[in-house]
């Protein structure tokens, strides 16, 4: 048996709390709790699925799409993303990441 962690997802002014499995992405997770997360790739490239972890930890090695300073303050692709703790988080970051990695908001 797999661990499964608590974790917090504040989406679109909502707050979800899920369970989620620690070998199934966090998106696959809300995903399949009806959180109806954004997500496009699912390969941790076009960060579409982008979100600030605001506490707890989680193992993002596929994380191509954002910069390891980004992923140091919290910032999460959660396409690959695996909860290794409780977690809270909040979705649809991925304007915030474009304006930090690139000086400016996707147009
Ligand atoms: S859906 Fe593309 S990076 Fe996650």
């Amino acid at each position: 048996m797999s661990n499964k962690y608590n974790i917090e997802i504040r989406h679109q002014g909502k707050t979800y709390k899920i369970q989620a499995d620690e070998d199934q992405t966090i998106l696959l997770s809300a995903l399949e709790a009806e959180v109806e997360l954004p997500s496009s790739c699912t390969a941790g490239v076009c960060t579409t699925c982008a979100a600030l972890v605001l506490e707890g930890t989680v193992e993002q090695g596929d994380a191509m799409g954002v910069s390891k300073e980004l992923q140091k303050e919290g910032y999460a692709l959660l396409c690959v993303a695996y909860p290794r703790s409780d977690i809270k988080l909040e979705s649809e970051k991925e304007d915030a990441i474009y304006q930090r990695q690139f000086g400016q908001p996707k147009s």
